[in-house]
Order: C-alpha cells, then structure tokens, then sequence
C-alpha cells in the first residue's frame, strides 16, 4: 500500500472540500455497485477512486480493491480513511496491472480523461477475459446550462472560446457503446439519464461548485475577472437551475456494463 508521503504530484484537487462538501457526487452512484455485482475474492479496481468511498463500499463484498487516481491530495485522504484499502497513483489513460483483473469500476472520473480511446484501450488491457468495466461518467449535455454561460463569461473576460480549456468529455451513449465495441468490449447495459443533482452552500452553491471543479477555467482567467466570471454563470443559470434555495446542477450521467470478451 502507497503512503501519502510517497505520492509525487501536486494536487489539483481541494480533497477535503471534496470530501465534505461533495460527497453526493459518489452516494448517487452507490447503487452502480449493483450493477458491478462485486463477488468476494474478485479483484476490482476503482479508477478515479477520488477519496476511495466508493471503493470502501466495494471492499464491504470482500472483493479485493484498489483505488487508483491520479491526484495525491485525493489520494492522501483516500489512504487515511481506508487504511485496509490499497490505493495507488497512475493515470487511467496508461493502467499498468500485474495480473489480469476481474473487473474496472469507475465513478465520475472517466469524462476528466481527455484521451477516452486510451482509457477503454488500457482498462481493455487490465482486464480478464470475460471481466466487466462499470462506470457512470457525465454524459452529452451534462451540465450545459453550466458551461454556456461559463464559456460565454470567459469570452467577455478576455480568454476567447478556442483559448479556454475543455477539460471534460461529455459523450453520447451511441459514441461510448462504439468505443467499447472497437476494444472488445459487448455492452450489456447501458442507461442515459438526467440526475439533477443539488449543490451545497445554498446561495453559494454554484460558486463552491466552480471553484471545486471548474478549476482549468479560473487559472487562466485574468485574476480580477473571475469574480465577474462567477457572477455571470450565477446570473445566466439562475432561471434554469436555482430553485429559490438552492443550485441543482443539470448534470445528465452516461452508465455502462461492458464485459471483455
Ligand atoms: C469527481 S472525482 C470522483 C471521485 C470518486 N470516484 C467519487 O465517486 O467520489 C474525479 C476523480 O477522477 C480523478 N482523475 C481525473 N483524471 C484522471 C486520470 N487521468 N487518471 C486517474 N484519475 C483521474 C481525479 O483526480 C478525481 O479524483
């Protein structure tokens, strides 16, 4: 097992914030660990295990887990909390497993991996025949009543639209069965659904949501325009997703079961 100490990388993500003000972002994806279907002794990876609770519920069947992520401050957090879980930092566009595993989970981590050939490729690779990759990412027109004003604000703030970062792949179920398929994949289930999703901190809410996940836009935003920025999505989504209490993000989720043939 990894230590905290031993994990290279500065941290892009705020693991703690995550942890205390995010965590409806794994408990609705708990019941994805049915359609995984973990049996005891299987060994399962979490890909993009963040600060490892999924990969905590996972271990609960008695498979043997590992969480891999690429962020160390995540990854640190994951190590202190599930001390019995093995955790490592690897990217999931490059998986390197010593034995064939029987199955690849993963929550909310494969649309922030640009090369998305790559991820199914390596955990194709990672896998046994006959294993099973499960995952829920963001799907096409997740959170775009988000992004439109946010895109549209940066613009306005001087970093023109083709300048500004795309950090998430969103995409659509046919174009995510198609990729699977070309690795060697047969997709078994697979679901395409909205899931508005309510943010914490009231008011606050869709600050807090920018500032933990919209990260590649505020550092490259002139640093006295974003909170100008912050204010324009606030004022551009508000019609749509403020409910008069809250923010509730327009997310729309893309879940798979896909076995190795
Ligand atoms: C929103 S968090 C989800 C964490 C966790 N799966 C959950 O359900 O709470 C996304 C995670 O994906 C990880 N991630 C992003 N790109 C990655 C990559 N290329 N390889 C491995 N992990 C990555 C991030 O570091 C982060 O921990």
């Amino acid at each position: 097992m990894s230590d905290a100490a031993s994990f290279p990388h500065p941290s892009a993500w705020d693991a703690q914030t995550y942890a205390d003000d995010f965590s409806f972002v794994a408990a609705s994806a708990r019941d994805l660990i049915e359609w995984l279907g973990p049996q005891s002794g299987e060994k399962i990876l979490d890909l993009g295990c963040g600060t490892g609770a999924l990969s905590a519920t996972i271990a609960e069947s008695g498979a043997v887990v590992e969480g891999v992520d690429q962020d160390a401050s995540m990854l640190a957090l994951a190590a202190r909390e599930h001390p019995g879980i093995a955790f490592r930092q690897a990217d999931g566009q490059a998986l390197r497993v010593d034995a064939p595993l029987d199955a690849v989970f993963s929550n909310a981590a494969l649309h922030w991996m640009p090369d998305q050939d790559a991820v199914v490729r390596s955990v194709a690779a990672a896998l046994r025949p006959g294993g099973r990759f499960v995952a829920e990412m963001g799907g096409k027109r997740n959170i775009a009543a988000i992004l439109a004003p946010l895109r549209a604000a940066m613009a306005e703030a001087g970093v023109p639209v083709a300048q500004q970062p795309q950090p998430w792949v969103f995409p659509s179920p046919a174009e995510q069965a198609s990729r699977l398929e070309a690795q060697g994949f047969e997709v078994r289930r697979l679901a395409y659904f909205d899931r508005p999703s309510p943010f914490e901190g009231g008011m606050d809410g869709m600050r807090g949501w920018l500032q933990m996940f919209a990260r590649a836009f505020s550092a490259v935003c002139p640093a006295d325009r974003w909170e100008q920025v912050v204010r324009a999505v606030e004022d551009g989504a508000r019609d749509q997703l403020f409910d008069g209490e809250r923010w509730v993000g327009d997310y729309v989720r893309l879940r798979f079961l896909a076995q190795r043939v």
